[in-house]
């Protein structure tokens, strides 16, 4: 797929298989289609005043052969009422527009929606444009043995308003993102028995073989145990597929500067350990590892963008299995920072692995640290599948998170974290347990990694509602690369 970028084109005389305009309820025409309205004569407005299409959301009309229209097709796409459009319905419109074309006899497209945008969203608008016909086109087939019949045809999509400023790095960075985006479903979808911490290995190598400013180093078992990872081992232990720490290092920087720090939950399976998790939707927690995928997309994109900062990701990789050496209710373990604790429950694995990651990756002195983990299925019943959890030691960062996911269309928000919490984690016989009982358990889950990232500035996004979709839709989402990938773009190239 070739995408591309136009500044200033008359929809009518844009040479495509099919234009693409926004029409808004009541009738009211966007800028593109009054273009066409006028170059065809008001055949627009005559054809909505017959009543059949009325610019609604999620609702669209084909259309062919207009007068004085270069294209044969346009494609009327509804945004809503004019004053209530968001960056969000602007993104869906153009999710449901490839969606449509992609099934048509359409190899050329050019959208003008993001002429809609104002001026201040646009180049986030021209990203989400980017990013909303990548997920169209998104297709995670690998395991059937039967090819889609009819595969789409589409090879280029223009991003064309009517009048702009030149947008193409943003198209640019949207493909960047896309790339991630993908990486990261792809990763998600593959199942447990394929996706092995061994696989996402192999995965950061390729990462690594991009480019020269990047570089992969692999602790194995054997050097965490010297490192003295004890809380990670006392869940890889169990696996007989070997755990691994993987850390990428993005040099983008200068030389010296303070890299942004990611640190991603890869559970490859999640089967709770010898506190088994029930059967009903178990295939799920082969996703345990989205937080290692979306560290891995982020990084990804973060390269195709040649961001100009230095990155260090960090993936936690293990599988969580029941076995005769797996770890055992009430077993007490030293963790790399030297604190101790009580594994009151097997199934709180991802913050035992993290843990050890975030103490490791203090020797890299971060700018900042934010970790990405599906951690606590509490975050699904405090927000369910549309916002991801933010929890932070700062609250510059926590704003900063925050706007990034905002921007991107890719929402974060913020629950507390506090002293008070901290109680629920006491232990009668180590430092602290790994569990805080039923209320706040995200909080408490977030509390229990606040003791390795004292030193640092550090946030932690729990995406366990939103890493993937279920049922009919099963799915990974690809977020929240779209948040980490804008959070790094204000970094690198601060307003
Ligand atoms: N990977 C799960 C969290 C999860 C569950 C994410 C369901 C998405 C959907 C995590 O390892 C886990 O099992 N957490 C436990 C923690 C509890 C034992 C304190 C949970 O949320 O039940
Ligand atoms: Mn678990
Ligand atoms: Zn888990």
């Amino acid at each position: 797929m070739q995408y591309t970028f136009q500044a200033t084109l008359n929809a009518a005389a844009a040479d495509t298989d099919c234009v693409v305009v926004g029409v808004y309820k009541d009738g009211v025409l966007s800028g593109a289609a009054k273009q066409l309205d006028d170059s065809s004569q008001g055949k627009i407005k005559d054809f909505i005043a017959l009543g059949d299409f009325s610019g609604e959301k999620d609702t669209s009309q084909l259309q062919y052969d207009l007068p004085g229209v270069k294209a044969r097709r346009v494609l009327l796409v509804g945004l809503g009422d004019k004053a209530t459009m968001t960056q969000e319905i602007l993104a869906q419109a153009t999710l449901n527009a490839a969606q449509q074309l992609k099934t048509r006899k359409v190899d050329h497209v050019t959208s003008f929606l993001t002429d809609e945008c104002s001026a201040e969203y646009r180049a986030a608008a021209v990203r989400q444009a980017v990013q909303a016909v990548a997920q169209a086109l998104y297709d995670f087939s690998a395991y059937k043995s039967k090819k889609d019949e009819n595969p789409p045809t589409l090879q280029s999509w223009m991003v064309a308003h009517t009048d702009a400023g030149d947008l193409s790095k943003e198209v640019a960075q949207g493909v960047a993102i896309s790339a991630g985006m993908s990486l990261c479903k792809d990763l998600g979808n593959t199942p447990g028995n394929v996706c092995t911490p061994s696989y996402l290995a192999e995965t950061a190598q390729q990462l690594a073989d991009i480019s020269d400013k990047v570089t992969l180093e692999v602790l194995e078992e054997s050097d965490m145990e010297a490192l003295g990872m004890g809380a990670f081992m006392s869940v890889s232990k169990g696996s007989t597929q070997p755990g691994k720490m993987l850390i990428v290092q993005y040099n983008g920087g200068n030389k010296g500067d303070a890299p942004v720090a990611l640190v991603g939950k890869g559970i490859t399976f999640d089967t709770g350990g010898i506190s088994l998790k029930p059967g009903a939707k178990m295939d799920e927690m082969k996703y345990d590892m989205c937080g290692a995928a979306s560290v891995l997309g982020s990084l990804k994109a973060a390269i195709e963008m040649d961001l100009p900062l230095n990155l260090v990701a960090i993936v936690a990789a293990a599988e969580n299995m029941p076995a005769g050496n797996a770890s055992k209710p009430g077993d007490i373990v030293t963790t790399m920072s030297g604190l101790t604790v009580e594994i009151l429950n097997t199934d709180a694995e991802g913050r035992l692995v993290l843990c050890d990651a975030l103490t490791y990756a203090e020797k890299f002195k971060p700018a900042a640290v934010i970790d990405v983990a599906t951690l606590t299925g509490a975050a699904i019943v405090a927000l369910g599948h549309h916002t991801s959890a933010l929890l932070s030691n700062d609250d510059y960062l926590a704003q900063e998170v925050l706007a990034a996911g905002s921007v991107a269309n890719d929402e974060a928000w913020q629950l507390p974290l506090g002293e008070k919490y901290k109680e629920q984690l006491k232990s009668n016989f180590a430092d602290m347990a790994n569990i805080g009982g039923p209320p706040a358990g995200t909080v408490t889950a977030a509390c229990f990694l606040s003791y390795f990232t004292e030193n640092m500035k550090w946030a932690h996004l729990d995406i366990a509602g939103t890493a993937w979709d279920g049922g009919a839709k099963k799915g990974a989402t690809g977020r929240p690369v779209p948040l980490l990938t804008q959070f790094l773009l204000n970094r690198a190239y601060p307003a």
